[in-house]
């Protein structure tokens, strides 16, 4: 097949999508496709063999809102019109955060009509948005942790915040920036001295911050693909955060499968993750974050439709456990990809 890798592009997630991407561009290659890797970051310009093989690995810290501003947004629209993209049998998105993963690019290449992989439009974008996946979730009865949201034109005094806290869902609280991923932006907040610079924080990335409810417990993760559930894991970070540097800094963060669980509790999470990808109208491939609470009960936080995706990352790894190597994932997604699309164009009574 060709395949165009859609990579880096402008969020704060651009250094963990060069990384998925490179890993998905030697992948693919491996499995002996013609693959044209693209930076939306820069337009249609085709990376070269060694742009890719450059691309260092993950920093310690998300690259600062000010290096992200020197790329032009509008870059990603030449990368979409880019001629290397006419003649494709498939887009390959790997950008996490920002257009890449909220549907944006999604829709263009929808209007051009060539055919990518993993959620569509809709999916893409309610997963991206934690305040309406969450109420998503709570209309399938789906159990996701208490929540509020606060806009930033509210103008939030920190003393009306700590006490919208003390009366809802109380300390700890996790902070988010509602429009994140990768933990960017994300603060776990024990008492109202430590709110000032978790708003400071989290206001850098969104006007919309989510308050949620802190599920002291263990930590699990759903990955699918197509209609299967893939191996459960448990994720075990060093320091009890999984943080950014926890995510993407090699051996911070346990991995387990099988999973120490009954075999009753598993099916239950593994069902709730299908159930709230399936709520959320995602496809392809993906993965959903739980928590566990000492009592035993799931509490669903997040659909991710563009999980990480280097070797190591958690979706590669439970395709791992179930058999599937690295290679065979990607032609796998990219088959899903190709045979939904000619479902939705023979259905809506188009010409493939
Ligand atoms: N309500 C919560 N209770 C406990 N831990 C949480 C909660 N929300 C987030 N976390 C921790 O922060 C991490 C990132 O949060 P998540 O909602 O998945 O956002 P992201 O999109 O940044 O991955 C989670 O993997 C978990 O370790
Ligand atoms: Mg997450």
């Amino acid at each position: 097949m060709k395949i165009a890798v859609l990579m880096g592009g402008t969020s704060a997630e651009r250094d963990v999508s060069l990384a998925s991407g490179a890993g998905v561009v030697e992948g693919l290659r491996a499995a002996g496709h013609d693959v044209i890797p693209i930076d939306t970051a820069r337009g249609y310009e085709t990376l070269k063999g060694e742009d890719v093989k450059n691309i260092s690995g993950i920093k310690a810290e998300p690259p600062s809102v000010e290096e992200l501003q020197k790329y032009a947004g509008e870059l990603s629209i030449e990368a979409v019109k880019s001629p290397d993209l006419r003649d494709v049998d498939v887009v390959f998105i790997i950008l996490h955060g920002g257009s890449g993963e909220d549907g944006t690019i999604q829709a263009l290449l929808d209007l051009v009509n060539i055919p990518y992989t993993g959620s569509g439009v809709l999916g893409s974008a309610i997963a991206m948005n934690k305040q309406m996946a969450k109420n998503i979730f709570i209309a399938n009865e789906i159990p996701t942790p208490e929540f509020f949201v606060i806009d930033y034109e509210q103008n939030l005094s920190i003393d009306s915040v700590d006490k919208r806290i003390e009366s809802s869902i109380g300390y700890p609280v996790m902070i988010k920036p509602n429009n994140q991923g990768s933990s960017v932006g994300l603060s776990f907040v024990k008492s109202k001295d430590e709110l000032k610079r978790a708003l400071d924080v989290g206001l850098q990335y969104d006007n919309r911050l989510l308050f949620e409810k802190y599920i002291k417990g263990r930590e699990f993760t759903v990955s699918i693909l197509g209609d299967e559930v893939l191996p459960l894991f448990e994720v075990i970070p060093e320091s009890g955060l999984y943080d950014y540097e926890h995510k993407y800094t090699s051996g911070k963060t346990k991995y387990v499968c099988p999973v120490d669980l009954p075999a009753d509790l598993q099916e239950l999470i593994n069902s709730l993750g299908m159930k709230a990808f399936k709520a959320l109208d995602c496809t392809g491939f993906g993965r959903v974050d739980f928590r566990l609470s000492e009592t035993n009960k799931p509490y669903c936080l997040e659909v991710n439709t563009l999980p990480g995706m280097t070797k190591t990352s958690l979706v590669p790894k439970a395709a791992k456990a179930a058999g599937i190597e690295f290679p065979q994932l990607l032609e796998k997604i990219c088959g899903i990809a190709v045979d939904d699309y000619k479902r939705r164009r023979l259905k809506a009574g188009r010409k493939i």
